[in-house]
C-alpha cells in the first residue's frame, strides 16, 4: 500500500524551461543557458544536501515544486547580499545554507519536503554571464514500521486456506516480504518471499504449516521483523495405529498367550489431540489410549476396536483388530487303535482338541511319509503284519500356549490261543445258539460264523460271535466253522463244532434185584452236541425229580445213575426211562428193573419153651429150624391169655418182644408177670419176606432137677448140628464156582442164574442191607450172614461124616398143673 510514484515534478519544468531541457545530460553551449539534473533520496526525519553547482554563483534563486503541482515557489535567493530564506522554507524542515555554497541542508526531513528543488544560478565569469539551471529531485524515503500479522484463520481446518498478511503502518515501497515459519521443533524455515504483496496465500493448509510465523518487511530503507504468529492446523483424527504388547501377529490377526499381560495402544494423529475409546466385540471397554488386560483369557479373544475422536472437529476413525488367545487344549491327546481294511491292518488314532490353534501331533515311533504327524486328529495306518504283539505307540502333543508336551500311549495285543466255539440251547431247546469268543486283544478280534460249505452266517461280530439258529433235527450232523480274525495275525483262526443229537446207551437194560436194596440203574450220554442232560422217568414215567428220597441221581461227564432206594418188588418193577433231548434232537431207552422177592424162611419150630423157675418171670425159649433155608433174624411175639380163658386165643393181639439174630436159637425172656399167662411165636425173616410164624407155645413150670441135663444134653446136640449146617450152607455158598453141583443142589439152578444177573457178592448184598437199616425198622439183626461172634470150627464143612445130617429133635414138654 506503500506504493508512490515520483513524476509528477518534471511536468512544471517541462513548461518553464521545455526548449532546454534534456533530462540528465548537461548541455554546454556558451551563451546558452545550462540545464543539470540530480536525484537525491532522503529519509524522513534525518538530514540532506541539496547542491547547487560546484561553486558559488554570484546569484542563485532556490525554487520548490511541490509534486502534484507545477508552480514553483523560491524558497532560499541570494543575489550577493547573503542568502534570504522564505518563509516557505519552514514547510520543509530545517533547512539552511551551507555557508561558502549555494547547496541546502535540510535536517529532520518532513515528508512535505518532497519534490522539485530548482537552483538557477548566474555565474560572471570573463567571457561573460553563464546561467546555470539545477534541478534537484528529492525524495523522502519512509521506514517501514514493524509489520504485524494478521491471520484470516490462525486454526485453519487442514485441507482450507488460509491468508496471512503482513501489516505495516508506514514504509515506502516497493516492499519485500519474507515470510518465515518456526516449527515446534525450532526448526526455522521461509516460507515465502514475496515482492511487494504483504499477503501470503496457504491454499490446502496441512499440519505441516502448523508453527510460528514471522514475517520480515523491508524497503530501500530498512527491514522490520514481526513478532510471530501461531498457526495452528487443525486436523485429525488420522486411521489409528494400534500397537499389541507383546507382539505376535498371525494370519488370523494378533495373537497373546493365555495369562499374559497384553497391552494395545492406540495412536492416531489429531489436532486437538485425539480422544480414545476402545471397544471390545462393538461394546465399550476403556477410554483412553492404552488399554490393557493382565492375565488376558481365552474368552476375551475377539474384534479389539479403537476409536480416535476430535472432538474440535467432532470426527473420528476407528481401527479394528482382530485379537485371539491361544490357549492349549484341556488335558491329553487320547489314543486309540482301531482295526481297518478288513482287519488286517491298524489305524492309531489320536485325537486332541479344544486348543487355539490346533495342537501338533506326533506318533511314535515316528515313520516319515505317513500321517504321523499334523494337527487335532490325525491317523497313522500301522500294517497289522509289521506289528509285533504287544506293540506300543505313543502320541505326543504339543502346543504353542504350552511348554508342556503331553503324551497318550496305546498298546496293541493278539487274543491268547485259539476262538473258543461252544453250543447251547435255549430252554425247551426252541433255539440252537452257536457261540463263539476270540476275547482279550486290542483291538477286538473279528468273529465270524460259516457253515461248513464256508456261507457266511449272521453278522461278523467282535470278539464273540453268537449264531443264533431255530433248532431243527436237520442240523444234526452239520459243522459250523467260526472265523475270528486279529490284525495282528496274518491269517484267520477257525474253531469247527459239529452238531449232534444225542445218542443214549445203557450197560444192562435189565436190572434185577432182591426187594430191600438200592437199584443203580446207568445210562449213557454220548455224541451229544449241545450238550443237555439225562433226565430220568421212573416206571410210572413221572419224572424222579419229583419224587426226591426215592431216587438219588449222580451224574457224570458222560453217564447219569439213577438209584432206587429200598427197592419194593411190588411198587419199583417196571421200566424206568432215560431220556436226553438236544436242539437237534433227541432220544429215549427204556431200563427194565425187576425186584425180586427173597425166597421164604424156613418154618420153625419151637423146641423148649418152660420157665426158668417156680417165679414165673422168666421163659427159656428155644428153637429150631424146619428146613433149610435162608435167613436174616428171627422175631418172638408173645400173647397174653385173659385170665380166666387161659386158652391161647387167636384174635389177641401179638406184641413183638425181640428180633434176634439169624444165628440165634434159643432167649430168655425176662419180667413177665407171674401170675399171667402167656402165648409165644417165633417167625424167620429173610429181609423182607417173613415166613411162617411158629406153633403157639405157653411155657410150662420148670420140671425136676434131673431134666435139665437131658434136655441140654439134646439141646447143645440140636445147636452144633444148626451150626454145621449153616457153615455147610456158607461153604457151598461161597464155592459155588468151584462146586456148583453141590451149590445147585442146596440152592437149586434158578436161584443161582438170578444171582449171576445181580453180579452182587453176598457181602455186598448184605452191606447194601446194613446200609438201609436205620429206617426206624426195629432191627433185626445188627450183623451180616456170616457172624462175627460165631466161633468157627477149626474143621472143614466137607469133612463133616456123611450121616451127621441135621437132626431133629422133639421135646414135648408137658405143662404140670
Ligand atoms: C507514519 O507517518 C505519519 C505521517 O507522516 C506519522 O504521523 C506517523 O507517526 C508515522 N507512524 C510511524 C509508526 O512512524
Ligand atoms: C489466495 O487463494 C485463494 C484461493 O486459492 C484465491 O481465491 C485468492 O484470490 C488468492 N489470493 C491471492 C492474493 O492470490
Ligand atoms: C509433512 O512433512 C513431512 C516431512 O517433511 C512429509 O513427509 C509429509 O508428507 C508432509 N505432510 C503433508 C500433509 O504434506
Ligand atoms: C467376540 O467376537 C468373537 C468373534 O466374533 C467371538 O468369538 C467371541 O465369542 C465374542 N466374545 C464375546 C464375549 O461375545
Ligand atoms: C475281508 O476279508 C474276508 C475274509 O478274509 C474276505 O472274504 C473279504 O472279501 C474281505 N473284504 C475285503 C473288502 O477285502
Ligand atoms: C478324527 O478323524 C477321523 C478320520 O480321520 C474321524 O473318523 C474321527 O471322527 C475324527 N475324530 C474327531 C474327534 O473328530
Ligand atoms: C500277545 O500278548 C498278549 C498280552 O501280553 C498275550 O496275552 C497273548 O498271549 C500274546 N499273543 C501271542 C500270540 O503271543
Ligand atoms: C454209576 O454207574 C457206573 C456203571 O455202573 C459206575 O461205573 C459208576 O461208578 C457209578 N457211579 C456212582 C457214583 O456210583
Ligand atoms: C410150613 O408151615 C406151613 C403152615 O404153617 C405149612 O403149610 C407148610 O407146608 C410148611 N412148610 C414146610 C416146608 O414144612
Ligand atoms: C442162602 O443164601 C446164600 C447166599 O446168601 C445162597 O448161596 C444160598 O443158595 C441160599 N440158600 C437158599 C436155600 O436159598
Amino acid at each position: 500500500m506503500v506504493h508512490r510514484v515520483l513524476g509528477v515534478p518534471y511536468i512544471c519544468l517541462t513548461v518553464l524551461f521545455l526548449p532546454l531541457f534534456l533530462q540528465g545530460v548537461e548541455i554546454l553551449d556558451p551563451g546558452q543557458v545550462v540545464y543539470s539534473e540530480t536525484r537525491t533520496n532522503g529519509v524522513v526525519g534525518r538530514g540532506v544536501i541539496l547542491e547547487c553547482g560546484p561553486t558559488l554563483p554570484d546569484v542563485y534563486i532556490w525554487g520548490f515544486t511541490k509534486p502534484g503541482t507545477d508552480t514553483i515557489r523560491a524558497i532560499v535567493y541570494n543575489f550577493g547580499k547573503g542568502p534570504k530564506i522564505q518563509k516557505l522554507a519552514n514547510d520543509l524542515g530545517d533547512l539552511t545554507v551551507i555557508s561558502n555554497s549555494a547547496s541546502l541542508s535540510i535536517e529532520k526531513l518532513p515528508l512535505a519536503a518532497e519534490g522539485v528543488y530548482t537552483c538557477q544560478a548566474l555565474y560572471d565569469t570573463l567571457e561573460g554571464a553563464k546561467l546555470y539551471y539545477y534541478y534537484v529531485f528529492l525524495r523522502v524515503l519512509v521506514p517501514v514500521t514493524k509489520p504485524y500479522i494478521v491471520m484470516s484463520d490462525s486454526s485453519p481446518v487442514e485441507g482450507t486456506s488460509v491468508t496471512m498478511r503482513c501489516g505495516l503502518e508506514n514504509g515506502t515501497g516497493p516492499i519485500n516480504y519474507i515470510w518465515e515459519l518456526e516449527s515446534r521443533e525450532g526448526q526455522l524455515t521461509t516460507v515465502a518471499e514475496i515482492y511487494d504483496d504483504n499477503r501470503l496465500n496457504v491454499t490446502d493448509v496441512n499440519r505441516n504449516y502448523t508453527g510460528w510465523y514471522r514475517c520480515i518487511a523491508s524497503n530501500q530503507v530498512n527491514q522490520q521483523r514481526s513478532d510471530r504468529v501461531w498457526l495452528d492446523t487443525i486436523f485429525g483424527p488420522d486411521q489409528p495405529q494400534i500397537d499389541v504388547t507383546p507382539y505376535s501377529v498371525t494370519e488370523r490377526g494378533y495373537s497373546a498367550l493365555e495369562r499374559e499381560t497384553v497391552s494395545l495402544l492406540c495412536q492416531a494423529s489429531s489436532n486437538p489431540p485425539s480422544q480414545y475409546v476402545w471397544f471390545y466385540n462393538n461394546s465399550q471397554v476403556y477410554a483412553g489410549p492404552q488399554y490393557t488386560i493382565n492375565r488376558i483369557l481365552r474368552m476375551h479373544t475377539g474384534h479389539y476396536a479403537c476409536l480416535a475422536q476430535n472432538t474440535y472437529l467432532n470426527t473420528r476413525s476407528r481401527k479394528t483388530i482382530t485379537l485371539t488367545v491361544y490357549y492349549p487344549p484341556d488335558g491329553a491327546p487320547i489314543c486309540s487303535i482301531l482295526p481297518v481294511n478288513n482287519h488286517t491292518d491298524l489305524a492309531l488314532q489320536c485325537t486332541w482338541e479344544g486348543g487355539i490353534p490346533a495342537a501338533s501331533l506326533r506318533w511314535t515311533p515316528y515313520v516319515f511319509g505317513e500321517e504321523s504327524e499334523g494337527l487335532t486328529n490325525i491317523t497313522k495306518i500301522q500294517k497289522g503284519q509289521d506289528t509285533a504283539n504287544n506293540s506300543i505307540f505313543i502320541c505326543q502333543g504339543s502346543h504353542i500356549a504350552s511348554n508342556e508336551i503331553k503324551s497318550c500311549s496305546v498298546r496293541t495285543w493278539m487274543p491268547y490261543g485259539d476262538p473258543k466255539c461252544s453250543a447251547y440251547a435255549t430252554r425247551n431247546n426252541e433255539y440252537l445258539m452257536l457261540s463263539c469268543s476270540w476275547e482279550g486283544g486290542f483291538p477286538r478280534a473279528l468273529v465270524w460264523w460259516a457253515s461248513s460249505s464256508g456261507d457266511m452266517q449272521g453278522t461278523s461280530e467282535e470278539n464273540a460271535n453268537i449264531l443264533v439258529l431255530r433248532s431243527s433235527a436237520t442240523y444234526s450232523g452239520k459243522a459250523f466253522v467260526c472265523h475270528a480274525k486279529h490284525p495282528l495275525t496274518k491269517e484267520t483262526k477257525e474253531c469247527v463244532l459239529k452238531l449232534e443229537a444225542p445218542v443214549l446207551v445203557t450197560q444192562r437194560s435189565v436190572m434185577t434185584v432182591y426187594e430191600g436194596s438200592d437199584a443203580q440203574l446207568t445210562c449213557i450220554l454220548s455224541r451229544n452236541y449241545p450238550v443237555t442232560e439225562i433226565t430220568w422217568y421212573n416206571n410210572l414215567k413221572q419224572h424222579v425229580n419229583e419224587v426226591p428220597k426215592k431216587y438219588v441221581l449222580e451224574r457224570a461227564a458222560a453217564w447219569t445213575n439213577l438209584t432206587v432206594r429200598e427197592t419194593d418188588s411190588s411198587t419199583d418193577t417196571g421200566h424206568y426211562w432215560c431220556s436226553a433231548t438236544n436242539a437237534v434232537g433227541g432220544a429215549e431207552i427204556p431200563i427194565m428193573l425187576m425186584v425180586k422177592r427173597y425166597p421164604m424162611p424156613p418154618n420153625i419150630s419151637i423146641s423148649k419153651i418152660i420157665y426158668n423157675s417156680r417165679q414165673r418171670t422168666d421163659v427159656d425159649l428155644e428153637w429150631k429150624l424146619q428146613t433149610e433155608g435162608n435167613l436174616t433174624g428171627f422175631f418172638i411175639e408173645h400173647q397174653m391169655l385173659p385170665e380166666p380163658v387161659k386158652k391161647r386165643n387167636g384174635d389177641l393181639p401179638w406184641q413183638k418182644l425181640v428180633d434176634l439174630e439169624p444165628d440165634s436159637r434159643s432167649y430168655q425172656v425176662n419180667k413177665l408177670d407171674p401170675f399171667g399167662s402167656y402165648a409165644f411165636r417165633i417167625t424167620a425173616i429173610n429181609h423182607r419176606t417173613f415166613g411162617n410164624p411158629s406153633e403157639i407155645k405157653s411155657p410150662a413150670d420148670p420140671p425136676f432137677n434131673a431134666y435139665p441135663a437131658v434136655i441140654g444134653a439134646a439141646i447143645g446136640g440140636m445147636i452144633i448140628a444148626t451150626i454145621i449146617t449153616i457153615l455147610l450152607f456158607m461153604y457151598v455158598v461161597r464155592n459155588r464156582n468151584n462146586n456148583p453141583r453141590l451149590h445147585d443142589l442146596i440152592f437149586g439152578r434158578q436161584n443161582s442164574q438170578s444171582r449171576e444177573n445181580i453180579n452182587f457178592p453176598e457181602d455186598e448184598v448184605s452191606g447194601t442191607a446194613e446200609g438201609e437199616r436205620g429206617t426206624g425198622q426195629p432191627s433185626q439183626s445188627a450183623s451180616p450172614v456170616a457172624p462175627m461172634a460165631l466161633p468157627r470150627p477149626s474143621a472143614t464143612p466137607t469133612n463133616l461124616p456123611p450121616g451127621e445130617e441135621p437132626v431133629n429133635v422133639t421135646i414135648t414138654v408137658m405143662a404140670s398143673s
